[in-house]
């Protein structure tokens, strides 16, 4: 064991009052300590403890810090055959001299699909047989043919499932994508902590409990990882970003991007019309005078039903994780920094007589950033109306409502297989 680390991490943990970090840590190998030892050098205990007290004062409802106020979207369907017209070649032209990357945010663990590996590498039983990363790189190898332009595609992992992921790619080829276009990135986790006590989790006696810092976390793993300085160096101006799991995903679509840079905002986002007031989805609109989404949770009754005169409703289009930044936004968004969520969850730990339990009750403090609360740091924000089934095929749960079943059924749908 290194001495030095054992050292450093212990006056580190004692000085949180979480020592019993490192409580087993004669038990293990000389390897298994040092990873352990690392792994505790490199915790922001700071920045833990201070989640935990806010987690614990979060008693008031969410609902009654809202001021919401409807933020109106253009529909891609009410607009002219020219004026789509228009905004294509504005998108297209913009592909076509580089001036567009994607970023696809592929670090989240799948929980409810309960796939063994990364989402991206899940097929969803097309005759193809294509798997998730295999469908959003196809588009982009159309996009790129289509306007003889060069998209970088920049993939977000975690720690977890980074290796995976790669070896995946290598595995297949990058699906006859330019390897040199595609580079990943891993986003940073966070200790899970006791819910009562705020001690972090051990999840072995060599290891830390972490959990990925939620999907909000690409803009600092961007800045940190190099990528937007890849993106500054490639000239790249507009940054279209999407999630892994949506097979009907219009990856850097030109009339959506056309559309970013006719509007001048510094976001554009993706909505579709939500099913029903009660979809499980959050709803773009104005909390405090600047671009939100707000959880369809957090909505009350009111709201959520409230209709304009031609019988829309005022809350009606739903996030779907489509987005087009402007560069020139992301390094402010990474410094500033995003709000954390609490999520409250099972998470297996060692308890006091070294044996490892998988709790049947929720007992740990997860934390969790997300993409549309940076909308709040932006000057400005457009939102543009899709239709469903041309843009949203979700792949969350194993069986039943957004599945691969009902994924398959819609891209195929669409002509693909
Ligand atoms: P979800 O919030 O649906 O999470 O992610 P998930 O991991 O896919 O599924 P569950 O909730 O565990 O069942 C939406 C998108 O955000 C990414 C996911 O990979 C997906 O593309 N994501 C989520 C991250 O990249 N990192 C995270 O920490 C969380």
């Amino acid at each position: 064991m290194n001495i030095r680390l054992y050292n450093e991490a212990l006056e580190k943990a004692k000085s949180y009052g979480q020592e019993h970090l490192l409580k087993y840590v004669g038990e293990l190998s000389c390897e298994e300590a040092d990873k352990l030892l690392d792994q505790i050098v490199n915790i922001d205990f700071e920045l833990s403890q201070k989640l935990f007290k806010m987690a614990k004062e979060e008693g008031e409802s969410k609902s009654a810090q809202l001021n919401v106020t409807p933020l109106p979207c253009c529909e891609i369907a009410s607009m002219s055959q020219d004026e789509r017209e228009r905004l294509e070649s504005i998108g297209k032209n913009a592909i076509s001299e580089n001036k567009v990357c994607a970023v696809t945010v592929a670090g989240g663990q799948g929980t409810r699909l309960g796939h063994d590996g990364p989402k991206g590498t899940y097929s969803i039983g097309l005759p193809s047989g294509r798997s998730l990363f295999n469908i959003l790189c196809d588009k982009l190898i159309r996009l790129c043919n289509e306007n003889k332009g060069r998209i970088p595609w920049y993939i977000m992992t975690s720690t977890e499932n980074n290796g995976q992921t790669v070896e995946f790619f290598e595995k297949n080829n990058y699906f006859g994508y330019p390897k040199e276009d595609v580079t990943f990135f891993i986003q940073g986790m966070l200790p899970i902590v006791d819910s009562k006590t705020g001690k972090i989790l051990l999840r072995g006696k060599g290891e830390v409990a972490m959990g990925a810092d939620g999907h909000g976390g690409v803009f600092k793993a961007m800045l940190d990882s190099g990528v937007l300085a890849d993106m500054k160096k490639r000239g790249a101006e507009y940054v279209f970003l999407c999630g892994i799991d949506n097979v009907l995903v219009q990856m850097a679509n030109p009339l959506f991007i056309g559309f970013a840079i006719d509007e001048n905002t510094d976001c554009a986002s993706k909505g579709i019309i939500k099913r029903d007031p009660y979809e499980k989805a959050g709803v773009f609109c104005y909390n405090n005078g600047k671009p939100a989404v707000v959880e369809y949770t957090e909505l009350n009754d009111e709201l959520r039903f409230a209709k304009y005169d031609n019988g829309e409703y005022k809350y009606g289009d739903i996030n779907i994780l489509n987005y087009v930044f402007k560069f020139s936004v992301l390094n402010n968004i990474a410094n500033v920094g995003l709000p954390y969520h609490t999520a409250f969850k099972k998470a297996p730990f060692v308890n006091d007589d070294g044996v490892v339990v998988k709790p049947e009750k929720e007992n740990g403090y997860k934390f969790e950033t997300f993409i549309f609360d940076a909308f709040s740091q932006l000057n400005s924000m457009s939102v543009l109306r899709g239709v469903r089934e041309e843009e949203f095929a979700p792949v969350k749960n194993k069986y039943g409502e957004d599945s691969p079943e009902t994924a398959r059924a819609l891209l195929m749908a669409a002509g693909e297989n």
